[in-house]
């Protein structure tokens, strides 16, 4: 795919991936990333005054809506769409229902807002001439860790419906990608807090993000890297002899 010259929404382009993304990406498109919280959303832009922000909860209807509208009447359109915004929580079902009352959140964050973000965007991507849906799920969709059972779920069902969309949408102009991290340190997705400390095994957000440009540049409609790969192989295999039979 092309990867300049574009209008490109980041969700959670404020911090970690997302950010890394929004770096690289602002040198030669028009990129918009949103959050929930306006403060990072102004750091971002205090280090980036190229890029543009606005804060919108992926999960509400009506600050959905106006993204959309803010995206039409600023920028008239928009090519494409990077379904970044992610949240986990660890949940251990042993303490009863109000672990998962409280925690339910991570579904609709991580997968009914990401379907919600696609729907709400799709005119604008049908009227692109270079369209472009990049879901980022996770290694854990393929394999997934026992702590964040709801986290790994909501990413497994992400790949599942990634893979869909894309043979849906295989005689209209939108690309979908869907990018796999492998464990990536310097982001606050486990608690909030980012470590600047190498672990022996993961890789910084900058380091993923020229995975992630690669990929785009070459048209690698799942990328992944190091153990993600590696899980993801050996399921689909077969996966795909399977899914290219169903799916004719
Ligand atoms: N780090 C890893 O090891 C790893 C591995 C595999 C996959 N991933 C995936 O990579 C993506 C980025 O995560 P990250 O590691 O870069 O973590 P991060 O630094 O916590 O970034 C997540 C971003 O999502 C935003 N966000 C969360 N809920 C939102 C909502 N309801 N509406 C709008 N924005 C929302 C957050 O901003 P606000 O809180 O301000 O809304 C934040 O900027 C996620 O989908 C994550 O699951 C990460």
């Amino acid at each position: 795919m092309k990867i300049n010259n574009n209008v490109i929404l980041i969700t959670g382009g404020a911090t970690g991936i997302g950010f890394a993304l929004t770096k690289t990406l602002c040198e030669n498109n028009k990129v918009i990333i949103c959050g929930r919280r306006e403060d990072k959303l102004i750091e971002a832009k205090n280090i980036l005054p190229k890029i543009n922000i606005k804060k919108c909860d992926i999960t509400s209807k009506t600050e959905r809506d106006e993204l959309l509208k803010y995206i039409s009447n600023t920028f008239g359109g928009l090519d494409i769409l990077i379904n970044n915004a992610g949240v986990q929580k660890p949940i251990d079902f042993t303490l009863g229902n109000n672990e998962f009352e409280d925690s339910d959140i991570e579904i609709d964050i991580n997968f009914k807002a990401q379907i919600h973000m696609i729907s709400t965007f799709m005119p604008l991507l049908l009227k692109s001439t270079n369209p472009s849906i990049i879901n980022v799920s996770s290694g854990l969709a393929f394999v997934p860790l026992s702590n964040f059972p709801i986290y790994c779920a909501t990413k497994a069902a992400l790949h599942s419906f990634s893979i869909s969309l894309r043979h849906q949408l295989r005689n209209t102009n939108i690309k979908v990608f869907e990018v796999m991290p492998p464990y990536i340190y310097d982001t606050e997705l486990k608690d909030g807090k980012v470590s600047l400390e190498r672990p022996p095994f993961g890789m910084s957000s900058e380091e993923f993000a020229r995975i992630v440009i690669n990929g785009l540049n070459n048209d690698k409609y799942e990328i992944s890297q190091g153990g993600t790969n590696d899980l993801s192989s050996i399921i689909k295999e077969d996966f795909y002899k399977r899914f290219n039979m169903m799916n004719k």
